[in-house]
C-alpha cells in the first residue's frame, strides 16, 4: 500500500505520528506512537515501547559521548547505522502494534547527540555553537515512504539560542495548571527541569546529573546498568564530603540556565580527589551519594528560580522516575511540595521526550515555532526541524 503523500499529511486534521527519542543515556530508542490534533494541537499517546540498543552500540555511542573523539568515516557509518535501527526499530513496532505504513503519517526524529557545544566555541574569527543529532533521517524517510521530521536543535541554535531544552513547549501544555506553580523533573541521562507558572515557562534549564554518573558507577562495578529502583543507594550512607566536593565543581556552578553535555559531567568522577574519596567509599555509599546529588542540584536549581517560593508539585519524568531512592531524595529537599511521579497526570513517564518530538514535528508542519526564546535564550521564536520527503 501506498504511503501517505505529503498533499494529504499537509491537510489532515489529525497526524498519527511517531516521536522517536533516544536520550543521553543511549539505553534505546523510545518510540511513541501519537494522534496529535492540528487545530488544538492536543496529543494522545495511542501506544509507545523502548527499543534497546545492543551493548556494542551503546558502549560505542557512550564512548564517543565521554571521549569526545571519533573518526569521521566512524561517524559517518554510525549515523547512517543508527538510520537504519529507527526505521527497523518503527519497522518492528508497527508490526507489534498492527500499524500499516498508511497508519503513519509523519516521524519526528530527535536523533542520538554525539556532540553539544554548552558554550561558545572561537573559530577562526567567530564566536559558534553547536549540536550534532545523529541517525540519518533520510535513510528513514526513503526507506519506509514516511515524511520526516529531524534536527529540531539546530534552528534554535541559528537564531541565537543554546538548542535545549526543547521539551518546554510539551510540558507547558501538558502539565501547566491555571493558579499553580508546577516544577516538571526530566530525569534522564541528565536532568532539566522546566518551571510552570502562570500558565507559562518561567524557566527551563538543565541541573546537572541525572542518572549518568550512577549509571557509570554501576557498570563499572556491577553486573547491572542501572541500580534498579535505588536498591543499593538504599542501603548505602550520604557522605557529606565526597558530595560536598562534587558540589563544588565548576560544571554544577554555572550560571542559569546552562546545558550540560554528558561527558563534562562524567569527566566529575575523573578528578583525582574525588575519586580519591570515592575509592574510600561502598559502591552502595557512592550511589547514595551521587543520588543525593541529583536531587540537590534539581533543588538547587529550582529555588534559584523561585527564592522561597514553594511550587505546589514537582512532577518527575524519565527513568529516574523509577527510582525510588531518588524519589525519597526529592521528597525531603522538596518538603512543602507533592513530589509525584508524571503517571498521576496520566502519562507514561518513560515516553514524555518521545511525545514531545511528536507535538514538536507537527508544529514543524504547521509552520508554528517549536522553541520558547525566554528559554534558550534565542533572539525569536522559530520553526524547527528539517523536513526529509520519502
Ligand atoms: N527501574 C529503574 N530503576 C532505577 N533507574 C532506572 C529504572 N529504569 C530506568 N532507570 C534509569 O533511567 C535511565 C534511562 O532514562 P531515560 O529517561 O531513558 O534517559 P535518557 O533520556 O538519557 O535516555 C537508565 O539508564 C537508568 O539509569
Ligand atoms: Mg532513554
Amino acid at each position: 500500500m501506498k504511503a501517505v503523500s505529503l498533499e494529504e499529511v499537509l491537510q489532515k486534521e489529525s497526524r498519527l505520528t511517531l516521536g522517536l527519542m533516544s536520550g543521553t543515556s543511549a539505553d534505546g530508542l523510545d518510540i511513541a506512537y501519537c494522534e496529535v490534533n492540528v487545530r488544538n494541537h492536543f496529543l494522545k499517546n495511542l501506544a509507545s515501547a523502548t527499543i534497546p540498543y545492543p551493548a556494542n552500540l551503546r558502549e560505542k555511542i557512550l564512548g564517543i559521548a565521554r571521549t569526545r573523539k571519533t573518526d569521521l568515516a566512524e561517524l559517518l557509518g554510525l549515523s547512517s547505522y543508527l538510520g537504519h535501527f529507527y526505521a527497523d526499530a518503527i519497522e518492528l513496532f508497527c508490526r507489534d502494534h498492527e500499524i500499516t505504513k498508511r497508519g503513519v503519517d509523519l516521524v519526528g526524529s530527535h536523533g542520538q547527540t554525539v556532540a553539544h557545544l554548552s558554550r561558545p566555541l572561537q573559530f577562526l574569527d567567530r564566536s559558534v555553537t553547536g549540536t550534532l543529532q545523529i541517525g540519518e533521517a533520510e535513510v528513514i524517510a526513503k526507506r519506509l515512504g514516511i515524511l520526516t521530521v529531524s534536527d529540531f536543535r539546530s534552528g534554535d541554535i541559528a537564531v541565537g539560542g543554546s538548542g535545549a531544552p526543547l521539551t518546554p513547549i510539551y510540558h507547558r501544555a501538558v502539565f501547566s495548571r491555571e493558579g499553580k506553580t508546577n516544577v516538571v523533573v526530566n530525569i534522564g541521562g541528565i536532568a532539566n527541569i522546566t518551571i510552570l507558572k502562570e500558565g507559562g515557562v518561567c524557566l527551563a534549564t538543565d541541573t546537572g546529573p541525572g542518572n549518568c554518573l550512577l549509571d557509570t558507577i554501576v557498570r563499572d562495578r556491577t553486573d547491572h546498568h542501572f541500580d534498579d529502583s535505588g536498591k543499593l543507594a538504599s542501603s548505602g550512607e550520604i557522605d557529606e564530603a565526597l558530595l560536598s566536593k562534587l558540589l563544588q565543581s565548576e560544571v554544577l556552578q554555572r550560571r542559569l540556565p546552562v546545558s550540560h553535555d554528558r561527558g563534562e559531567i562524567l569527566r566529575l568522577l575523573d578528578d583525582d580527589d574525588i575519586a580519591i574519596s570515592m575509592n574510600k567509599l561502598s559502591t552502595e555509599s557512592i550511589l547514595a551519594t551521587l543520588s543525593e546529588l541529583t536531587a540537590i542540584t534539581i533543588k538547587h536549581a529550582t529555588d534559584q528560580v523561585l527564592g522561597s517560593a514553594t511550587p505546589d508539585s514537582v512532577i518527575v519524568c524519565g527513568g529516574g522516575a523509577h527510582n525510588s531512592f531518588l524519589m525519597r531524595r526529592l521528597q525531603h529537599h522538596f518538603s512543602r511540595s507533592r513530589v509525584l511521579s508524571a503517571a498521576e497526570f496520566g502519562v507514561d513517564v518513560d515516553f514524555v521526550e518521545a511525545e514531545a518530538f511528536a507535538y514538536l514535528a507537527n508544529l514543524t508542519l504547521s509552520s508554528l515555532s517549536g522553541n520558547l526564546p525566554q528559554v534558550t535564550g534565542a533572539s525569536r521564536a522559530a520553526i524547527l526541524g528539517k523536513i526529509s520527503l520519502p
